[in-house]
């Protein structure tokens, strides 16, 4: 069973009064493990599709299964049990709390959940630890650089052990090395973790780091290496 599942998938907007088919027909399966990239031009549907996928939205028509489970007949609330449980989010501009420190930032979800405090902390410095961040617990994000804020942003997703990282361009923000980096740290926890990452990527340079590469264009996919 794929660990997410797209059926004839459309998405529309209503603007004024014009419609914005922002998807026409999706089809797409990813699997667990899998380190996914979706590119394309500007206005493809890449940030759509990735709201769908991360359950922030709904389709206009069509399914998104999740695990087997159709989405469509899964409440609100069991919708974002689902997604604060197994998913993990990565954003452009990082989306830190600026008055937390990195620590707080990376605890956060965990919190939100209830956890207990000592143990989340304890989690929380492990993989902070784990992404080269173990100086800078206490820091507020902005005396950190672009870097280090998304890597505290990774850690964060990962908090949860979220079998899905979607990240909706992760690396528009930072400079190409920096980029890079991120990317390629993303690669080496979706190794070490065996969760799919999903990524949206405007960089040409991004692409030949990942296993599967789907190209949208106006809405429909017209290019995926892995089928
Ligand atoms: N909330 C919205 N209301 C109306 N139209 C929208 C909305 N969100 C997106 N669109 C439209 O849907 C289409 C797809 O947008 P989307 O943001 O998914 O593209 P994208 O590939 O992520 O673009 P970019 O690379 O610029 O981020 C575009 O035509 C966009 O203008
Ligand atoms: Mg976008």
């Amino acid at each position: 069973m794929p660990l997410i599942e797209l059926r004839r998938v459309y998405k529309s907007y209503r603007f004024g009064q014009a419609v914005i088919e922002a998807l026409r027909g999706i089809d797409l399966q990813v699997e667990l493990g899998e380190f996914v990239a979706i590119c394309g031009p500007s206005g493809s549907g890449k940030s759509t599709l990735c709201n769908l996928i991360g359950m922030l939205d709904r389709p206009t028509s069509g399914d998104v299964l999740f695990q087997g489970r159709n989405l469509n007949e899964v409440s609100d609330g069991e919708r974002s049990e689902i997604r604060n449980q197994t998913l993990g989010f990565v954003f452009q501009s990082f989306n830190l709390i600026p008055v937390l420190s990195a620590l707080e930032n990376v605890m956060l979800p965990l919190q939100i959940q209830g956890a207990p405090t000592r143990q989340t902390k304890e989690k929380a410095i492990q993989q902070m630890t784990r992404l080269g961040l173990g100086e800078h617990l206490r820091r507020r994000p902005e005396k950190l650089s672009g870097g280090q804020q998304q890597r505290v942003a990774v850690a964060r997703a990962l908090i949860n052990n979220p079998s899905l990282v979607l990240a909706d361009e992760p690396t528009a923000n930072l400079d190409s090395g920096t980029a890079v980096m991120i990317i390629d740290l993303m690669r080496d926890l979706n190794q070490q973790t065996g969760a799919a990452f999903i990524f949206s990527t405007h960089d040409q340079r991004l692409l030949e780091r990942v296993s599967r590469r789907i190209l949208l264009q106006d809405g429909t996919i017209v290019e995926d290496s892995g089928v």
